[in-house]
């Protein structure tokens, strides 16, 4: 297997086509067949003013905010888009399996390759495969990727994006291969130390011969040493599957457990006789996990209670368009808090989530999006469970959230088809719900699904305990609290919260409520709250201007809001303590302090007076008020002989900035991205809570893609670089150039600025590039089907309902009319020349005389026996145009045709 990456070069047109439809009789004719797509589906289609994007690419982030886009996307536009690729294939793919994997589009979208339609995918979570194996061109003719992008449908009631917005790749194989996401390990532990790596693998034909094939699997430890290893032979016939069971025995392997995460690799070799067609590599793990109504969760034979976060996707600057080291930075923000578990709320993840998961040992939910048994649904959940089902880190998969159908009989037959569908795929896993009422109904859903999982609804948790003793529960999603990073007065005005953990949506509870809900009722599994971080849209507790959430344990950039210390007191052991608020107030103000601990006591001091000394309780906390008087305060808590301690000081006026970087090294290219964080500090370094300094980033080596600042009511640019300080801090998303050094500099009035530099180095590992190229391909002519004696005129018409005089040519070859013959072909097509346009270029014409007009005017002619090529400037000539080609045979032995591809130049230097 070759995989490439298509993620470089695309052309975008945002808002749809006019595709000068004439509606025609000819036209419908065309437009029908095979390749015939119209308008911008078309490889034709004239693309000089479209933009050049590279993915992934939200293209809503780029739009402005307005009330009337509405609340549940973020007050963002979405619309319709295009989004065009070309690119060349080798003469040795021919006979290769070609597959296009998009790991994600938001909205609704029809994938064509050379003008015919080779996938419609209706869901923008799940990754999908477009087949070309059939449609693709090869050696000079260009292939004409083409996606249309319908994101004015709406699957969520939060901000989705719109467009491409994950990593495409190409995937090419020889005739008799491992299928796409074909392989699935499945460990099983026989004994204490023996383990048996069941492996099943689905070798696939697509060739034209019936094939005899060898399956060599082998389990790899890091270290590259084989730990396992079985070989089986069978049949496969041409344009069939065969599924391959192994059993491969290891002893005493590494588990992957939530701490010490150990991957290991299947690898799987394809032999037809002796020739090694196909090879496939797996991550996977060992690891034993089972659920009980009584015990709840097991990893590897251990209770584990899972204490996780719900999380969209989108993360400031960038929309949903992450680049996986930003990911890679929010998930390591997870870790740090001491959660176990990621739910992706609600539909399927990017696939490096879940390898980020796997790495950093993190549990998943892994959620469907759309409750529905119809082939497009049960096509979703397909995908879902084959792209996932080897990640050790997902438990369980999620097939609806807060379905109004859950409680119903309709709701019941819908969960048990899909529960049916994952189980034939994958039947290691528990199937659930995540539901918000029906949990008690005699006939819904709950009565099939392996786990009941509860959306709040807390008061339902006793009493559904009692009439299913047997139903294993799971807090599917919990709290729904609010807090505005560095905000300690709630002022609903403003629109802004404490962080005090006061408030929450009215069907959820504070964080502390909702812990001890869980935590009093040990046979519930575990947690997830809503959210890890704010996210854009359903902005709540507030609407517009509001334009994101305050669900958040932290931002939108992953600034920590203080709750994050309190989650983290909640899941961790490791003594720690945390003082809230910062210490700028106004004297003799009496300031309401919280420590966030998990330590036993707590005291608190200013200027190394102490106010007291108090147990802490494990949920509520500890609070003091007490006047404010300028210096310092020191929240000191003790765990057993182990002390902590946290200080607020009382900041100055800001002075300078301090930057971080997530990752001190990134990969050229400008795929590979950082997160900087800015903050303003006094002349000490004391962090200033309040500033509100505009701040510029300058890049060298590398450019900044996108800025945040966490603010839930900021309606400031998202693709700028610069950024306004929200409570004394902000983010620029960077990507890096070429190798070297890149540097970032981040400046504010008034303020010392501030320049971190980070290392760029080349990426081995890096996927090769399928190369776009940048031109546009004239592929579709008519042509009269017979030679004539004389030279035809070239504005001849072709007569509407004439499908036979005038017949379809593609470029690329000769024309067998001329076999043995003598005469005139001529050739005709139309074409939108944009004004920018700089020629026509034919690559190779073939013909004792070749005749090139545009609207009638010669503007080639020469001989062309043994081929030639003809580049026609296009000086003064744009518009609709007609191009016709007439080519003269003159001895029955030479060959005519328009031979190679014609393209549109839109800039001379290709040339
Ligand atoms: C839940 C829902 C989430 C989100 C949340 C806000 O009911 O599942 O998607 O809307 O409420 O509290």
């Amino acid at each position: 297997m070759e995989k490439f990456s298509l993620d470089k070069g695309w052309l975008f047109h945002l808002g749809d086509v006019d595709n000068n439809f004439h509606r025609t009789h000819t036209e419908f004719y065309m437009a029908a067949k095979a390749g015939g797509a119209l308008g911008a589906a078309s490889p034709d289609h004239p693309t000089a003013d479209w933009q050049k994007v590279d993915l992934p690419h939200d293209w809503a982030v780029y739009g402005e905010f307005a009330e009337e886009y509405g609340p549940a996307q973020g007050y963002k536009p979405r619309g319709k888009g295009w989004y065009k690729r070309r690119f060349r294939l080798d003469e040795s793919d021919k006979g290769k399996q070609l597959l296009i994997e998009f790991e994600g589009i938001s909205g609704h979208a029809v994938v064509y390759c050379n003008g015919s339609v080779v996938k419609r995918n209706f869901c923008g979570y799940n990754s999908f495969t477009a087949d070309i194996t059939d449609m693709a061109v090869y050696g000079d003719i260009l292939n004409d990727i083409t996606v249309f992008v319908d994101a004015d449908v709406i699957e969520g009631w939060w901000y989705e994006g719109a467009g491409i917005y994950r990593h495409v790749n190409l995937y090419k194989r020889p005739s008799a291969h491992i299928a796409h996401w074909g392989v699935f390990v499945h460990p099983e532990k026989l004994d204490i130390d023996v383990w048996d790596a069941l492996c099943d693998t689905t070798v696939e034909n697509t060739g034209y011969d019936d094939v005899s094939f060898t399956l060599i699997s082998r389990i790899i430890d890091k270290d590259g040493h084989t730990v396992g290893k079985c070989e089986t032979s069978g049949d496969c016939s041409h344009y069939s599957r065969v599924k391959v069971c192994q059993s491969l025995l290891t002893y005493s392997p590494l588990l992957w457990d939530i701490d010490s995460p150990q991957m290991y690799t299947m690898k799987s070799e394809l032999y037809i006789g002796d020739v090694l067609s196909d090879t496939a590599e797996t991550p996977f793990g060992f690891r034993t996990i089972s659920i009980s109504a009584d015990d709840g969760f097991m990893l590897n034979g251990r209770r584990v209670q899972l204490f996780g976060t719900c999380n969209h996707q989108d993360h400031a600057g960038v929309g949903v368009a992450v680049p996986n080291r930003i990911n890679e930075y929010r998930i390591r923000l997870l870790k740090e808090m001491g959660t176990n578990a990621y739910r992706c709320s609600h539909g399927n993840p990017s696939p490096y989530i879940l390898e980020l998961c796997d790495k950093y040992g993190l549990l998943v939910m892994d959620e469907n999006r759309n409750f529905t048994t119809s082939p497009d649904g049960i096509d979703q959940i397909n995908d879902m469970v084959l792209r996932d089902r080897n990640h050790p880190s997902v438990i369980m998969y999620s097939i609806f959230n807060e379905e109004p159908l859950q409680g119903t009989p309709t709701g019941r037959k819908l969960a048990e088809h899909l529960q049916a569908e994952i189980k034939s795929l994958d039947d290691t896993r528990p199937v659930l719900g995540a539901m918000n009422t029906g949990v008690l109904a005699d006939d819904g859903a709950a009565d099939v699904l392996d786990i009941t999982g509860f959306n709040y609804i807390t008061h339902t948790f006793d009493s559904f305990r009692e009439k299913f003793p047997h139903m294993p529960m799971l807090g599917s999603e919990n709290d729904s609290a609010f807090a505005t990073r560095g905000v300690y007065k709630t002022d609903f005005d403003a629109h802004v919260i404490d962080n005090y953990d006061t408030e929450a949506a009215p069907w959820g509870n504070t964080y502390r409520d909702g812990f001890r809900q869980i935590m009093e009722r040990p046979h519930i599994m575990g947690m997830f709250i809503w959210t890890g971080f704010d996210y854009r849209g359903e902005p709540t507790p507030f609407e517009w201007p509001s334009i994101g959430t305050q669900f958040g344990i932290m931002d939108t950039c992953g600034f920590k809001k203080d709750v994050f210390y309190l989650n983290k007191a909640f899941f961790t052991d490791e003594p720690m303590i945390h003082v809230l608020p910062h210490w700028n107030h106004s004297e003799g103000d009496t300031v309401k302090i919280m420590a966030y601990t998990n330590c036993t006591e707590a005291e608190i001091f200013v200027n190394d007076v102490s106010f007291g000394k108090k147990p802490v309780d494990k949920y509520d906390m500890v609070t003091w008020e007490i006047p404010f008087t300028p210096g310092f305060l020191k929240a000191v808590g003790t765990k057993g002989n182990d002390t902590v301690s946290d200080i607020r000081k009382t900041a100055a006026k800001p002075s300078r900035l301090i930057i971080e970087a997530s990752d001190n090294r990134l990969f050229a290219d400008c795929k590979d991205s950082a997160a900087i964080n800015v903050y303003a500090v006094d002349k000490d370094g004391t962090f200033v809570p309040d500033c509100s300094e505009l701040v510029r980033f300058s890049v060298t080596n590398g450019a900044v893609i996108g800025v945040g600042n966490g603010d839930p009511n900021s309606h400031e640019e998202d693709k700028a670089d610069f950024r306004r300080l929200f409570n004394g801090c902000a983010q620029a998303i960077v990507c890096a150039s070429s190798q070297g050094v890149m540097t970032v500099r981040a400046e504010a009035e008034g303020m010392e600025a501030a320049e971190i530099s980070i290392e760029v180095i080349e990426n081995k590992n890096k996927l090769p590039e399928c190369e776009a190229v940048d031109l546009q391909y004239i592929s579709k002519w008519r042509m009269l089907v017979q030679l004539s004696d004389t030279m035809p005129d070239p504005e001849m018409q072709i007569l509407d309902h004439d499908m036979n005089t005038w017949g379809i040519c593609t470029p690329g070859s000769l024309d067998e009319k001329f076999d043995g013959a003598v005469g005139f072909a001529l050739y005709k097509t139309h074409i939108d020349i944009p004004e920018q346009a700089a020629a026509i270029a034919f690559d190779e014409l073939t013909a004792d005389k070749a005749y090139v007009y545009i609207n009638g005017n010669l503007m080639f002619c020469d001989e062309c026996t043994y081929g030639c090529k003809a580049v026609i400037p296009l000086d003064n000539v744009s518009g609709n145009a007609e191009i016709s080609v007439i080519l003269q045979s003159t001895v029955p032995e030479h060959k005519g045709g328009i031979s190679k591809s014609v393209s549109l130049y839109t800039d001379r230097g290709d040339l």
